[in-house]
């Protein structure tokens, strides 16, 4: 039986993750490592967590004899590395954090898997998940391909970068068996609704304003989230060695245009008048440094893997808005608390 080690499963992304692997590889057993941050959430993998092929393990990767000694006691075949501190605003306000988890965290992982692997390096695989974000801002025109300069531009976006570079270092100096995908804005169910996506839902359905950064005029790419799962899949499994890929769906949006979008969907949903959410759309105080466009050109996936996006934004963003309509429990228990607390202290001068 592999076993598998996926951090940061009970995160957004890495939940969807961690349930494509359990459920399509009964003879992979899949270890998810997660600190449970404010991020992280078990209760997005209460329909798998009792299957004989998972196991959880509430770790910090910042904790680097944690980590010797769980790879030690485990020998992992492979490692998919999902934990992140992922959030851009939360990196301009507290940097640090995401140099521990990001940089610190990752470079424990590499050195745990390079000491456990040491005398069958080639056996084994360390898939390191990354972001568009290092590659920085585009103006009107342009993608970004795998050999785009690193331009990284937010804290978050740094950490992430430096971490890439670990990794593709670990590759070229100790001979570790390495992929990196870089992919574009992830949307759908159990996003943390500190995001762009939920955090309008939530408000459109409470009748709260709706914060647009700046004249929304900024550009995202974005994917379904279980698209990303599924070309985390192919690399994992059909990747080059020392390659990176980057994922994303052909899918531009300015933030306004994709508002109005979801206000016309949750008019519908919600039995209200058309244009009624759209009238929550409140202008606010840009974000410090704010990237104006992102866009991913995924040609060598698309030939190489041959995985191509399987939904429309459309269909997308109708099963996203249902599913947060349909688990209000899920959404009410994230956003006490904390999240109030954090929602307060970001917006109230915006
Ligand atoms: P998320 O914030 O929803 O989840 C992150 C998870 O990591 C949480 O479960 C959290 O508890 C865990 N975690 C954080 N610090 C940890 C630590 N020190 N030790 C162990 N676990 C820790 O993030 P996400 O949006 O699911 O992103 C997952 C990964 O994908 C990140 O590496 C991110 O950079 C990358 N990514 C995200 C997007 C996106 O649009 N969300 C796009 C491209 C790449
Ligand atoms: O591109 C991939 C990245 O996408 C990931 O690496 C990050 O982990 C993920 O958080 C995401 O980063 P963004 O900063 O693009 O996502 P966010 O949802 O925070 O913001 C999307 C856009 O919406 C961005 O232009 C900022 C804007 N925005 C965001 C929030 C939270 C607003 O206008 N108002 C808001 O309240």
């Amino acid at each position: 039986m592999k076993k598998i080690l996926i951090t940061g499963g009970a995160g957004f992304i890495g939940s969807h993750v961690v349930r494509l692997f359990v459920e399509k590889y009964p003879d992979y057993h899949i270890y998810n490592l997660d600190a449970l941050t404010y991020a992280g959430n078990l209760e997005n993998l209460k329909d798998i967590e009792s299957k004989s092929n998972y196991s959880f393990i509430k770790a910090d990767i910042t904790d680097a004899e944690v980590m010797n000694e769980l790879f030690n006691k485990n020998q992992f075949d492979g490692v998919i590395h999902l934990a992140a501190e992922s959030h851009v605003d939360r990196s301009i306000s507290d940097p640090l954090a995401f140099i521990k988890t990001n940089i610190l965290g990752t470079v424990n992982l590499l050195n745990a898997a390079k000491l456990a692997w040491k005398d069958e390096m080639d056996k084994h695989l360390f898939y390191h998940i990354s972001t568009d974000e290092v590659y920085g801002s585009l103006g009107e025109t342009g993608l970004f391909t795998e050999t785009t300069a690193y331009d990284p531009r937010s804290p978050y976006s740094s950490s992430k970068a430096s971490s890439d570079h670990l990794v593709r270092a670990y590759h070229h100096t100790y001979g570790m068996p390495v992929v990196i995908s870089n992919c574009s804005n992830n949307y759908g169910p159990n996003q943390f609704p500190e995001k762009l996506i939920p955090l309008s839902i939530n408000n459109i359905k409470n009748n709260k304003p709706i914060p647009i950064y700046g004249k929304g005029e900024n550009i995202r790419d974005w994917l379904y989230v279980l698209d990303h799962a599924r070309a985390i899949d192919d690399i994992y499994h059909q990747g080059k060695n020392g390659e990176t890929y980057n994922i994303g769906g052909i899918n531009e949006w300015t933030n306004i245009d994709l508002i109005h979008k979801l206000c016309e969907v949750m008019d519908k949903k919600l039995g209200r008048e058309p244009g009624e959410s759209a009238k929550l759309i409140t202008f606010v105080k840009d974000r410090a440094g704010h990237d104006m466009r992102y866009a991913i050109d995924a040609s060598k996936l698309y030939n190489e893997l041959k995985w191509h996006p399987s939904l429309q934004f459309e269909e997308g963003i109708e099963l996203t808005v249902d599913w947060y309509l349909n688990n209000e429990e899920w959404l009410n228990n994230i956003i006490s608390g904390d999240y109030e607390n954090y929602y307060k202290e970001q917006y109230k001068e915006r």
